[in-house]
């Protein structure tokens, strides 16, 4: 039992074969994957992901990265899951990550971050819905 959050692999750590290692970790770490799957993101799914950002300079770039090349998407189930998984993952940027966190480890620059983490409960629904239909959640 516990609380959800919602991640992806992101394009740069998929291609580069990071996926069963980083799988490894969240599950080592106490997470339960209660929904996954290989998918790619096309550009009208990545706009509407990330319309929070669409005022950022980075948004354009974010949307041209994360339509790249397949990513896993994934959603976890914890006590605490949200904020379990942020400390799990490290700081957005690597450069600040914390040692053993996922960015730290596999993580390219502040753009090609590897991973993503839902920021918060309603988010982590939001995102979870986004990807994936009720039959594919467990
Ligand atoms: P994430 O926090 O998962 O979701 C928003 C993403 O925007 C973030 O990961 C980074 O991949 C990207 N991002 C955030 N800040 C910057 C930045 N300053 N330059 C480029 N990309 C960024």
């Amino acid at each position: 039992a516990g609380n959800k959050t919602f991640t992806m692999l992101k394009p740069d750590a998929v291609s580069k074969g990071y996926t069963g290692e980083i799988l490894k970790q969240i599950t080592g770490s106490g997470f339960r994957i209660v929904a996954l799957k290989m998918t790619q993101m096309t550009e009208q799914d990545a706009k509407t992901f990330y319309e929070v950002h669409k005022e950022r300079p980075f948004y354009g770039e974010l949307v041209d990265y994360m339509t790249s090349g397949p990513i896993v998407a994934a959603i976890l189930e914890k006590e605490n899951a949200v904020d379990d998984f942020r400390t799990l993952i490290g700081a957005t940027n690597p450069e600040e990550a914390a040692e053993g966190t996922i960015r730290k480890k596999y993580a390219a620059s502040i753009s090609e971050n590897a991973i993503h983490g839902s920021d918060s409960d309603e988010n982590a629904t939001i995102e979870s819905n986004f990807h994936f239909s009720g039959r594919e959640q467990f």
